[in-house]
């Protein structure tokens, strides 16, 4: 199975594992992770999933022209390793991924 691990902004860490084919941003939220709101429901609309990508074990999509527009609409600062939750995909983009998740959504 697909592993997530999560960094909260005050450090500490959860690891999960992942049902292959849901995003990271599901899996925060059926895991009640908190720190990702995914408002628009995974349809790269809303950022409200922003994670900062702090290692990963897979070959993430190259960005997106949506994603990569949104991107700029986020709460907490923008950075090199920026990806929205939803656009991340357990088993298929990655087998293990560890996020940082910024100080706000919203
Ligand atoms: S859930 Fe809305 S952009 Fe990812």
């Amino acid at each position: 199975m697909p592993k997530i691990t999560f960094i909260s902004p005050d450090a500490s860490s959860r690891e999960l594992e992942a049902e292959p084919g849901q995003s990271v941003m599901r899996a925060s939220i059926v895991n009640s992770i908190g720190g990702i709101i995914g408002e628009c429901g995974g349809q790269a609309m809303c950022a409200t999933c922003h994670v900062y990508v702090e290692g990963v074990e897979g070959a993430l999509p190259v960005l997106g022209d949506d994603e990569d527009e949104m991107l700029y609409c986020v709460a907490s600062g923008r950075e090199e390793n920026s990806r929205l939750g939803c656009q991340l995909t357990a088993g298929d983009d990655f087998e293990e991924i560890v996020v940082r998740l910024p100080e706000s959504q919203v």
